[in-house]
């Protein structure tokens, strides 16, 4: 402040920083956590016999060995139901609980109604709001950034977030590009009040929509709407610059989770545990090296599932908690990117499941 501020003025700028950093009043925190698995199990060596590629080169050239995939009638809703009921069920909550679900998807059972809405129907938890998030692969984390803010106003006690993808059925099985990289499967969490100081420290979210035609679906929306044509020109399958993405997400992932530690205050020496979003090893790798933590604080799961997108980050926090990577107290930081191009991240504090603060 200036030499002519008066004292009056400087009193009030001063309050006005300690306003800013008031504690939240009610801390949102995950006490529950689920996932699950799509049907049907397909090794490289299956896509070996799909497309001109190898065991080899996509062990190497992105550490993925195998991946679900759905069935024919299998859809999104049908995992997320899954993966919420097991949530649910973690956290010690029946669905009558559940003020709010969100669900990220890019592979919605239908454009309308929301995907939210049909397991909502499903789990039997009539009357709370639902919506999707459509965000890509950063879907989940958006998730728990908007989920959140219910919670710290006093708004909801019990929000569903729900990371939940069938990816295959938008990937074109004949282009060896991005058939191999992805898979199905869906992961939940749920938030509830936490203890002062636990939960959800900090969300950082961001995008920059120049990068849309990096990864995108052509047609099924409003400006290509689905017609013979755009089925016969495989209109309707993602199709993605990997190298774009590649260069992009190195990049963003150091920055989103340095930014996420910034905001609440620690430092990357602080993170005991590490989940990044799970597209490829070699993209982790780099991230992890310009994060500057030790490989053993990261949770790696893509050589099992591929890239689920919204689901990767929910499904790999719930495999580390369920094998005791965490425990209460820890930080844990989430990054994740995908198409927008989008990026999110999250620090939380870690608290015990089961809804205990
Ligand atoms: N098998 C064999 N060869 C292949 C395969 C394959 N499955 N796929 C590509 N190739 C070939 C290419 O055709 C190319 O051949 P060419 O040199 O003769 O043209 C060669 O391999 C090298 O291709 P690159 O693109 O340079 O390979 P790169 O090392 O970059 O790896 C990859 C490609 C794995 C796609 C990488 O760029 C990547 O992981 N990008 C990011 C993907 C991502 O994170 N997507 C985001 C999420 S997807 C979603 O949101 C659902």
């Amino acid at each position: 402040m200036g030499d002519g501020v008066t004292g009056t003025a400087r009193a009030r700028w001063k309050a006005s920083k300690r306003r800013f950093r008031a504690p939240l009043l009610r801390p949102a925190g995950i006490v529950g956590l689920g996932s699950a698995e799509a049907e049907r199990l397909v090794t490289n060596r299956d896509l070996e016999r799909l497309v001109d590629t190898s065991d080899d080169w996509i062990v190497s050239r992105t550490g993925i060995r195998e991946r679900h995939v759905a069935g024919p009638g299998q859809a999104s809703s049908d995992l997320a139901t899954t993966a919420a009921g097991r949530a649910l069920a973690s956290a010690g909550i029946e669905p009558a609980q559940v003020d709010m679900i969100l669900v990220a998807t890019v592979t919605p059972d239908m454009l309308f109604p929301a995907t939210a809405c049909l397991v909502q129907r499903n789990l039997g938890a009539r009357g709370s709001a639902g919506l999707d998030i459509e965000v890509g692969c950063a879907g989940f984390l958006y998730g728990l950034a908007i989920g959140s803010q219910f919670i710290n106003t006093g708004r909801y006690d019990t929000v569903l977030v729900i990371g939940a993808e069938t990816l295959s059925k938008i990937t074109d099985w004949t282009d060896r590009n991005t058939c191999v990289l992805l898979g199905d499967g869906a992961g939940a969490a749920v938030l509830r009040p936490v203890a002062p100081g636990t939960g959800i420290l900090a969300t950082y979210l961001g995008a920059d929509g120049t990068g849309a035609g990096s990864l995108y679906m052509p047609a099924g929306g409003s400006r290509l709407p689905p017609s013979h044509r755009t089925v016969d020109e495989r209109q309707h399958y993602l199709r993605m610059n990997g190298s774009e993405v590649f260069k992009f997400a190195v990049r963003i992932m150091a920055q989103a989770g340095l930014g996420a530690l910034r905001q609440c205050g620690l430092h990357r020496s602080d993170v005991d545990l590490l989940v990044p979003h799970q597209a490829n090893i070699r993209i982790i790798e780099a991230a992890v090296s310009r994060l500057g933590l030790p490989w053993d604080r990261v949770v790696v799961n893509l050589d099992r599932h591929g890239n689920m997108s919204s689901a990767s980050i929910p499904v790999a926090l719930d495999e580390a908690a369920a094998a005791g990577r965490v425990k209460p107290g820890d930080v844990v930081l989430m990054v994740s990117f995908g198409a927008g191009l989008a990026w999110a991240s999250c620090v939380v504090r870690w608290n015990e499941l089961g809804g205990k603060a």
